[in-house]
């Protein structure tokens, strides 16, 4: 037992951090990010991506618009593939996080290193306040991260983005029938008003799961990925291999629990909610307390490790899986950068389609983009590290692929954004390359990426139509 007025004391030094992180809550200054901030792999928040974006949510770099000066090009469309922005724990890791804090707040004692203030401000100021209901749908901080993309996307394209395109519907909008995605698109909409200056929305969007949720209507990846446990070996491995046993361990020492109590789930419950608090509240929680940077580097390859090879260059059919999205990306260029008569109607100068990191990343492997030497694997998180396959850079919340197309003097050209940055096709050379050059390099996936071969394993058109 403390002594009493240690006891009060102890007691108020938590009562009172509590306040402070309450009052600091809104205005998060950049020291305040917990170190282990950009290792959430996708649950990682877009401005630790770009990071000027922590002091100003519409800094825009126009120099990212790269088309040859000589050539005197305009942008004449975007297509923007888009994930949803900040959302709340799914109810699985809901679950996880209330086993959690109960095993915390009930068995956790001393840590080898003090256990300073973090662990009373999680065993006194922290309360568990993750409701099963919440289940992954938008958070405000992510109907935020829309609008301030729009805002931003409509500065460096006020041609494309304007409001009398707007206004004559000729930007189209496309979502992923999850809850999350549907108001990121409305978000984003209202991002496009504020720049405008308007106060009304009126949403103008169509729900097209063919296009942004391809994979769960993919039979081959259904069954040979997602339901298939062997799929995913190298994820299970590494998870029981000796890196993942080391976080564990560490973990354990730290909130004075014995080893086995803490169960694989249960340290990424902790992670993740370390990232749940600083994404949904910009509070930097005392669960970051938990990991150092190389523990979070660890757990961050975990995650990259079940991306690989769930949704990337682990299986041919992952990325197989979105052949419907890249036709329709490049249909939808190819119409627009088709010359015309100056009778027809100008092509549509925007396409904004809003998905998840499931949509993103099979495309951007089919693109061969964040392609490494060799395949990640549970035995090789050392040669690793220099790997571009790094989820916390590539899908944030918010992620964004975007397709430029501009009229120049030599013909169509095509440039590539991803994250507002800008990136090059694999095997051409220059920022915006000659449309037709990209084109002639994807040859092979234009003329054939068939889903109906690539899924059910059967030419197109034949067989029972097994589609709902
Ligand atoms: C702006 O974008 C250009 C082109 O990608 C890049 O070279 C430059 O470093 C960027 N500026 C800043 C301040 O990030
Ligand atoms: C499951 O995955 C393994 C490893 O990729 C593969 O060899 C096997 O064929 C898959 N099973 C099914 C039913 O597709
Ligand atoms: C609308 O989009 C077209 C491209 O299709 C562009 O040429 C035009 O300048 C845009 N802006 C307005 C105000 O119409």
């Amino acid at each position: 037992m403390l002594p009493a007025p240690l006891l009060m004391n102890s007691f108020l030094v938590a009562a009172l951090s509590l306040v402070m992180t309450r009052l600091t809550c809104s205005s998060l200054s950049v020291s305040d990010i917990p170190h282990i901030a950009a290792y959430f792999g996708t649950k990682t928040r877009y401005e630790e991506v770009n990071r000027h974006l922590l002091r100003d949510g519409l800094w825009v770099n126009t120099s990212v618009r790269k088309s040859p000066a000589a050539e005197r090009c305009t942008p004449i469309h975007l297509t923007a593939v888009i994930r949803h922005g900040c959302r709340y724990p799914t109810i699985q890791n809901i679950r996880k996080i209330q086993k959690l804090s109960e095993l915390v707040r009930r068995e956790a004692s001393r840590g080898s290193d003090e256990s300073e203030g973090w662990l009373r401000n999680i065993q006194n100021g922290w309360e568990m306040w993750y409701k099963e209901d919440m289940d992954g749908q938008l958070v405000p901080k992510g109907r935020e991260d829309l609008r301030l993309l729009a805002r931003r996307l409509a500065i460096l394209f006020p041609a494309l983005l304007s409001e009398k395109n707007r206004s004559s519907g000729r930007i189209r909008f496309l979502t992923s029938s999850k809850h999350r995605c549907v108001s990121s698109v409305e978000a984003f909409q209202e991002g496009l008003q504020q720049h405008w200056g308007n106060q009304d929305v009126d949403y103008r969007h169509e729900v097209n799961d063919d296009l942004m949720r391809f994979f769960e209507r993919c039979l081959g990846y259904v069954e040979g990925v997602e339901k298939n446990r062997t799929a995913l070996l190298e994820v299970d491995k590494f998870r029981r291999g000796e890196e993942m046993e080391g976080v564990r361990r560490r973990m354990a020492d730290r909130l004075g629990l014995p080893q086995h109590r803490l169960t694989p789930d249960l340290v990424e419950a902790a992670f993740f909610l370390c990232s749940y608090e600083l994404s949904i509240k910009s509070l930097h929680s005392p669960w970051c307390f938990l990991f150092d940077r190389n523990d979070a580097k660890v757990l961050e390859y975990q995650s990259d490790l079940k991306q690989f090879w769930k949704r990337s260059y682990g299986h041919a059919v992952n990325s197989m899986s979105s052949c419907p999205l890249f036709h329709h990306v490049f249909r939808t260029l190819d119409k627009a950068g088709r010359p015309r008569r100056s009778t027809e109607a100008s092509p549509e100068p925007a396409s904004i389609l809003v998905g998840h990191a499931e949509t993103l990343l099979p495309l951007l492997s089919l693109l061969g983009l964040y392609k490494d030497q060799s395949l990640l694997r549970a035995s090789n998180y050392q040669s690793q590290q220099g790997r571009s396959f790094r989820t916390s850079l590539i899908v944030p919340y918010a992620a964004n692929l975007l397709f430029v197309l501009y009229d120049c003097q030599r013909g169509p050209r095509l440039q590539m954004l991803i994250n507002e940055s800008p990136a090059r096709f694999p095997g051409l050379e220059e920022d915006a390359p000659l449309y037709r050059d990209v084109r002639a390099m994807y040859r092979h996936l234009l003329d054939g990426c068939d889903f109906h071969r690539e899924c059910e394993g059967r030419p197109e058109g034949r067989g029972p139509n097994t589609e709902l």
